[in-house]
């Protein structure tokens, strides 16, 4: 336990203060905050996931000022030990999921590109590298993208039936399987999909914004990590790490417990791990 009284998994865990911090105080609380460069979450033991579904990770980087893209892209947001951590959770997945907007915008891979993950991984007797996976309603998807090309990876596409058929021979000419899901409860269709086709345990979701929304409204994330980085994007409206189709209410509201939150005093960004406090109803 730390000071505030917060269970921390794999390393000591920082308090957001309550107070300004005159400069004596803020020499004291800093000897409070512990000196990790990164949590490690390669080693993280994850439980199972509910029956049905594998357990759901997300993973986001936030500007100080709450942002997710700049000029449309995550790129800026995150250092290279972000980077660094965002593969550390590659290397516990058997799936890594996208949304379709953000393979179109930043491209998407699984790769881990570290011989000690890599090892990591041999040792639990996974692959490599996960299953890359994307999910996309319409099927307008960049064939010549890593995603599609790559043979260092697998990857499936989950398109909803609304993509029409001649999108639908295109991937699959592509050569990645392509699993249509079910219209009516296209989420947790994939999800089942995943675990009992897969045999996915733990399912990594990197965004982006819209499609962790629809996770987070179905109560489908059950741990939420964040790099909150050390800069203010400004500028106008752009998108969040969760985003909805419609304005916030009392009932979009997911809780969260902090589990751990390591400050890297080299890049001054915050790593922070929380699961989440489902709402039963929402379990598929
Ligand atoms: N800061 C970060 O950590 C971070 C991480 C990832 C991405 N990003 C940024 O976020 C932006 C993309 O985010 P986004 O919110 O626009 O897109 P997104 O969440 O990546 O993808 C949304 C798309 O996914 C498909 N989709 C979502 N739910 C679906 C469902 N239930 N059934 C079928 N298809 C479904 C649809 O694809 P179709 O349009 O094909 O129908 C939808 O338009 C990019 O700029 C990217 O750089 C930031």
């Amino acid at each position: 336990m730390c000071a505030a009284g917060i269970a921390v998994s794999e390393r000591p865990c920082w308090t957001a203060p309550d107070h300004e911090f005159p400069v004596a105080e803020r020499r004291r609380y800093d000897r409070r905050v512990p000196e990790a460069t990164k949590p490690d979450y390669a080693s993280l033991q994850l439980p199972a996931g509910p029956p049905g579904r594998p357990y759901v990770l997300t993973n986001m980087v936030m500007s100080a000022d709450g942002r997710a893209v700049i000029e449309d892209t995550e790129h800026g947001l995150g250092s290279d030990i972000d980077q660094r951590l965002m593969r550390e959770l590659r290397t516990l997945a058997d799936v890594v999921l996208v949304g379709a907007g953000t393979l179109r915008a930043s491209g998407a891979s699984s790769r881990v590109r570290d011989a000690d993950l890599e090892r990591l991984r041999a040792a639990r007797q996974q692959p490599p590298n996960p299953i890359a996976a994307v999910l996309s309603g319409s099927g307008d998807l960049p064939l010549d993208r890593a995603f599609f090309t790559a043979d260092d990876f697998e990857a499936v596409v989950y398109l909803s039936p609304r993509a029409t058929a001649e999108r639908r021979q295109a991937i699959a000419a592509n050569g990645r399987r392509v699993v249509t899901l079910d219209g009516d409860d296209d989420l947790a269709s994939m999800l089942r999909h995943m675990r009992g086709e897969l045999d996915a345990g733990v399912l990594l979701v990197e965004g982006g914004p819209s499609l962790n929304g629809e996770l987070f409204a179905r109560g489908l994330v059950d741990e939420y990590f964040l790099t909150l980085g050390s800069l203010v994007v400004g500028g106008g409206p752009t998108l969040t790490p969760v985003q909805g189709a419609q304005p916030p209410t009392s009932d979009s509201v997911t809780g969260l417990e902090l589990m751990s939150a390591v400050r890297n005093p080299e890049t001054s960004e915050l790593y922070l791990r929380y699961r989440t406090r489902h709402r039963s109803a929402a379990r598929p």
